[in-house]
């Protein structure tokens, strides 16, 4: 969660509720914008709304349980029709997600989906991405791909709670790195030297993977397509 509103937030979330269409199999973002696209699909489906959620994380879940969306699989749907979620910087369809540690998941889900639609706030908007890229390792490589990322010129930091001693353990049993890189001229060029490192299991950079980015605002929406 940074920067905007969260009338900014839901503007977004609500747009891309409204994209979504009768029997098709969506992908349920994680974050607190992504969470108003969750519960205005939550209202579409108590109005008689046919679909069905693949959530990318355990708030996601949640959400969508507490929104009575009905819930499926990737092993199970023959179609991911759609994935809607936020990001923590975006620049044109290059992302950079994993602010709540949920980018692994968010990323095999909307890596699935025909189309990603991304819900934003316009503090996320960047000409060029800066932001630290998240890099979710296995407990045992963290020493190992920390010394991998200097080598490529990042400075990592292993990620903590606030209300936690020691650091954040994702959701599925890693932690991660927060890598600052500076500005990230060729994002597809970090992404595969990031994809590269043993034992990093995945990394927030989501080259080229939005169709569509919903920016709320007080004034509206304005939807950028790719
Ligand atoms: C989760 O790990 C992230 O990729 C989120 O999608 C991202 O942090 C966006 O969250 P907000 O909408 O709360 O900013």
């Amino acid at each position: 969660t940074t920067g905007g509103s969260e009338a900014e937030k839901r503007a977004a979330g609500e747009s891309a509720a409204e994209t979504v269409e009768d029997g098709m199999v969506v992908g349920l973002g994680t974050g607190s914008t992504a969470a108003h696209a969750i519960r205005a699909i939550g209202r579409r489906v108590d109005s008689g709304l046919d679909v069905r959620g693949i959530p990318t994380s355990f708030q996601s879940r949640e959400l969508a349980k507490e929104a009575a969306i009905p819930l499926t699989t990737l092993d199970e749907a023959d179609e991911v029709h759609l994935a809607i979620d936020g990001a923590d910087q975006f620049s044109g369809p290059h992302l950079v997600k994993g602010g709540g540690a949920a980018h692994a998941r968010e990323k095999i889900v909307d890596a699935a989906a025909d189309r990603l639609l991304v819900v934003a706030d316009p503090s996320k908007f960047a000409d060029e991405l800066d932001h630290p890229i998240p890099v979710e390792v296995l407990p045992d490589a963290r020493t190992t791909v920390a010394a991998d990322v200097r080598a490529l010129g990042g400075t990592p930091t292993l990620r903590t709670a606030e209300r936690k001693d020691g650091p954040v353990v994702t959701d599925n049993g890693n932690l991660v790195l927060d890598c600052d890189f500076g500005a990230i001229p060729s994002p597809g060029v970090l992404a595969s030297e990031l994809a590269e490192l043993p034992g990093a299991v995945e990394h927030g950079l989501f080259v080229g993977m939005a169709d569509e980015v919903h920016v709320g605002s007080d004034d509206g929406v304005e939807v950028r397509r790719f």
